[in-house]
């Protein structure tokens, strides 16, 4: 069965593209059939794979009616990409239609037999394109900052993802609440633990064992038009991302065997 996973926070600026990208390179390097979806306006997911944005179609395109998804999709060396558009920033008053919420889940009912797993990117807000995430989805998996932690926000994602398993996608599930820019050394990491905990159960979900460490590999990879996981493959956060996409991936797609290569110098 197709897992269709979203990564979302309301906040900005908490790791969601970092985790997307980092997944759907991951995934595709162990062989899974990988479909990558940007839904946030911003456009960073593209920026992340090395696509060349604003030459073809785009999931704007595809949710307004005016063209396929079979025709917007991108094949990239780490999966096929459903690339974004600033368009989508006026996704909010232009997508009133009935039953707009389901817009992302129909269009990826054409095409989902064709992989193994959606991963799905999406703005800092809890608005229609999110929504329509959260109807599309199996799974949510919830990046926030180990070091800014707090209960404020959670309970508008947790209001949201109830309200969207009562009326439109009952099966929903929150996989973990993933820390990221965590440091480890930090006396406070303990009380960040515990709150991470409260944080988690208040989604009626967990926490990543593996948390994601601080490296400026992260901020670099994006230049280069790669994920941290190709860019700097033994790198701190990788390695920490590597173990979040073994608990994604699990035995079906297990590690491969050879290294990945390290990246020239
Ligand atoms: N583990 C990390 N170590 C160092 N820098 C990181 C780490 N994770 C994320 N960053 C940096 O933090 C910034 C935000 O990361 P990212 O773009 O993934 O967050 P986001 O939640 O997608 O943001 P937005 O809400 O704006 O879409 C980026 O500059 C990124 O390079
Ligand atoms: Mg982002």
């Amino acid at each position: 069965m197709t897992q269709i996973i979203t990564v979302t926070n309301q906040k900005g600026g908490v790791g969601k593209t970092t985790t997307t990208s980092a997944l759907i390179c991951g995934l595709s390097q162990r062989g899974a059939r990988v479909l990558g979806i940007d839904l946030d306006p911003q456009g960073n997911l593209g920026f992340h794979l090395g696509l060349d944005i604003g030459s073809g179609q785009t999931v704007y395109d595809v949710l307004a009616g005016h063209t396929r998804i079979t025709e917007a999709i991108v094949p990239t060396r780490y999966g096929d990409i459903l690339p974004s558009d600033i368009m989508l920033s006026t996704a909010e008053v232009e997508f009133t239609a009935p039953r707009r919420e389901f817009m992302l889940a129909q269009q990826l009912d054409i095409v989902r037999d064709n992989y193994d797993f959606v991963i799905i990117d999406t703005p800092p807000a809890l608005g229609i394109l999110t929504i329509n995430a959260y109807v599309a989805s199996t799974g949510l998996i919830v990046p926030m900052e180990a070091e800014v932690l707090s209960l404020v926000g959670i309970s508008q994602i947790r209001d949201t993802v109830e309200a969207v398993k009562t009326s439109f996608n009952p099966n929903l599930k929150v996989l973990g609440v993933l820390l990221n820019k965590y440091n480890p050394r930090l006396t406070l990491s303990r009380e960040i633990l515990d709150l991470a905990e409260e944080v988690a159960r208040q989604l009626g979900s967990k926490v990543f064992d593996s948390k994601i460490r601080r490296g400026v590999q992260v901020a670099m990879a994006p230049a280069h038009g790669q994920s941290v996981m190709t860019y700097a493959p033994d790198s701190n956060p990788a390695y920490d991302l590597r173990r979040v996409i073994d608990e994604v991936a699990g035995d079906r797609f297990p590690r491969p065997r050879i290294k990945p290569r390290p990246r020239p110098y």
